[in-house]
């Protein structure tokens, strides 16, 4: 059977990736981008040429190494000239702030949330007007979720973009985003935006030229005629969303041809064995940090690079692709630092951080950690918690966490199947009691959740839920218990204390402040009913927001806790370079991690059971001088200057 990609002129799947013709043909936007440097004298700015000059030996290496195309590696550096040119006079000046602070991300107040723009304030307008809340809380770091041009009511909460260089029309204009940057920026906040590079939407101008019958456009992702390529890879590759979009690839009727869809059916995977594709990406996330934007949130980049006879997760080349990224932004706006989705096992995520010599990622999602906390929580077990703590913690000194608790996906249960094995915990076994506990299915379960993706073949399933909902809160309301309110607001604050004391800083999912609840009307709503993930994906209730300064109310409870939060961590032992460990508390239940920096220790300990609980702590030289004795009351964290 001819595989339609030697046909229309798509790269062989399995060829090495090789140069199609220069990247001539660019997008509108990376087209009017270049025809304003063309329109600008060619003196380069010393300031770039020196940072270029500096890279540009290890950027070339990297670029030929995939495509072996000289005029597409000099399509890229024309377009990061022309990004930075572009760049406006109060970013450039931040550059400068920020090469000399390069580790300003790593500051002890940082403090962040996480929000739909909509669902929070409207649009980024009325958003913008909402800054002083944003304030109260001292947060330094705003991730907003994508807010660029997509299709409605299908868009994957925005993951499917339509225009990489535009904000969607219903969440306001680009002018709308710079202005609100500014406008944090002078709060003290960075923020933080998604950028989507594993796939498009179906509706993107290159998708819809693909679908018109384009062969130039069908190469900018996997197009196929018939099975035999797709079922050779949906032989390793595993599924993302089995229940909700099954299937790797999908038909489609206008091109008379199966299109890689790793994730939905509407969200096609980019082929970045396409120089073109590389290039016109790399020339919207410039685009985008000079609006302003300071972190890049890069979704699912695991998945970038496909090989057939692979998992396509994770493979070397998409490490190449980080990497050239990471230089472009040091080249072009290096004030911006990235922040690596990675939902993989453990072991995969140190390489995203690269090496001290060739960095990618300033910082990772700490996906395994959030996993952890949850499962100790269900089982009044820290050991599997404690076990990944330490394997993070001995990482090298590049390594840095986005913490959290909540965020808009689900809770996936990738733990680390051979800790759990070496400390007598079946794997399958543990997963299950994590699902239907947080679904409340267990005896003796307070939590309301719902399942996400329930895989009936692999008995795989995530969890999905408000940090309220989850661990007790609207239980106890509903039915009206307050032992078990008190108990759960207990529960609630403990995840966070314990969450933000680790290395990396804190992000909260916003509603946690106030402990929003699930929302359940999604359930009759015909374009939300399919994903249980908008169960915690609801609108801000700012009349709940009220009370937070009532005291006697809930929620005044939880913004004392978020408050505490952040008052723990201007302890000086929260200094980026402080050492960070684990201690041995001789009970299960109880979690001890020890801070210092020179001169002060700070131990926290967190008691992850509803029973009072002692813990105690081996004296070791130069750390903890002499042992130490405390006993918790349930779900107490305590924290011990030494
Ligand atoms: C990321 C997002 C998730 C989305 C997926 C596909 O994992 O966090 O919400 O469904 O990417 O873009």
């Amino acid at each position: 059977m001819a595989r339609n990609n030697q046909e229309n002129g798509n790269q062989s799947a399995q060829s090495k990736p090789k140069a199609t013709k220069a990247a001539a043909k660019s997008t509108k936007s990376t087209a009017a981008r270049a025809r304003n440097t063309a329109s600008r004298p060619a003196a380069v700015s010393p300031i770039f040429k020196a940072r270029l000059d500096a890279h540009r030996e290890e950027l070339e290496q990297l670029f030929m190494s995939l495509y072996d195309d000289q005029a597409a590696f000099q399509s890229l550096l024309d377009s990061m000239a022309a990004a930075y040119a572009d760049r406006p006079a109060d970013l450039k000046r931040l550059d400068k702030a920020r090469e000399a602070d390069p580790e300003w991300y790593k500051r002890g107040d940082m403090f962040g949330m996480t929000m739909y723009t909509d669902l929070f304030a409207g649009d980024l307008k009325k958003l913008a007007d909402k800054i002083p809340y944003l304030k109260e809380q001292k947060l330094t770091y705003l991730h907003l979720m994508p807010l660029l041009q997509m299709p409605h009511p299908n868009n994957d909460g925005g993951y499917a973009v339509e225009d990489f260089d535009n904000v969607d029309p219903s969440l306001g204009t680009n002018e709308d985003l710079a202005a609100l940057t500014k406008k944090l920026r002078r709060a003290g906040i960075s923020l933080c935006l998604d950028f989507v590079m594993n796939h498009t939407a179906s509706t993107h101008r290159w998708a819809k030229a693909a679908q018109a019958g384009d062969p130039e456009y069908q190469d900018y992702y996997f197009c196929y005629d018939d099975r035999t390529i797709p079922d050779e890879y949906d032989a390793h590759v595993p599924q993302v969303f089995p229940n909700t979009a099954p299937g790797n690839f999908t038909w489609n009727e206008q091109m008379c041809k199966w299109v890689m869809t790793q994730f939905y059916p509407f969200q096609w995977d980019l082929n970045y064995r396409n120089p073109k594709v590389l290039v016109a990406m790399m020339g919207s996330v410039m685009h985008l940090a000079n609006l302003g934007v300071e972190v890049f949130r890069i979704d699912a980049v695991p998945y970038i690079w496909k090989e057939l006879g692979t998992n396509c997760r994770n493979l070397p080349t998409v490490h190449t692709i980080v990497r050239i990224l990471r230089i472009i932004l040091e080249c072009v706006c290096p004030a911006v630092v990235l922040k690596g989705e990675v939902v993989m096992a453990p072991k995969e995520l140190a390489a995203y951080f690269g090496t001290p010599e060739a960095p990618e990622c300033h910082m990772l999602y700490n996906v395994s950690i959030m996993v952890n906390l949850w499962s100790a929580l269900a089982s009044r077990d820290v050991r599997l918690l404690k076990a990944q703590i330490d394997k993070l913690d001995a990482l090298p000194e590049n390594c840095w966490f986005v913490n959290y608790l909540r965020c808009h996906d689900d809770i996936g249960w990738g733990l680390d199947e051979d800790v759990e094995r070496a400390i007598g915990i079946d794997p399958l076994k543990h997963k299950e009691f994590l699902y239907h506990f947080y679904e409340g299915a267990v005896p003796g379960s307070w939590s309301m959740g719902e399942l996400y993706n329930y895989d009936e073949a692999t008995r795989d399933a995530r969890s999905c839920g408000t940090t309220a909902s989850l661990t007790g809160i609207e239980k106890a309301l509903i039915t009206h218990d307050k032992p078990l309110l008190e108990m759960s607001v207990k529960r609630d604050l403990l995840m966070h204390q314990a969450m933000a004391f680790l290395r990396g800083f804190p992000m909260l999912n916003c509603g946690d402040e106030i402990a929003q609840l699930n929302g359940w009307d999604y359930k009759e709503d015909p374009d939300r009913v399919e994903d249980s993930r908008n169960l915690h994906r609801s609108k801000f209730d700012w009349d709940k927001a009220a009370l937070r300064k009532k005291s006697g109310t809930l929620q005044n409870e939880l913004w004392k806790g978020m408050e505490g939060l952040r008052e723990e961590r201007h302890d000086p032992c929260f200094a980026p370079d402080a050492w960070v460990s684990t201690w041995d508390t001789f009970n299960d239940a109880v979690l001890a991690v020890v801070r210092k920096v020179e001169g002060s220790v700070l131990v926290g300990l967190f008691n992850f059971s509803e029973l009072e609980q002692h813990a105690h702590l081996n004296a070791s030289e130069g750390i903890i001088d002499s042992p130490v004795e405390a006993d918790l009351a349930p779900y107490e964290a305590r924290f011990i200057h030494l």
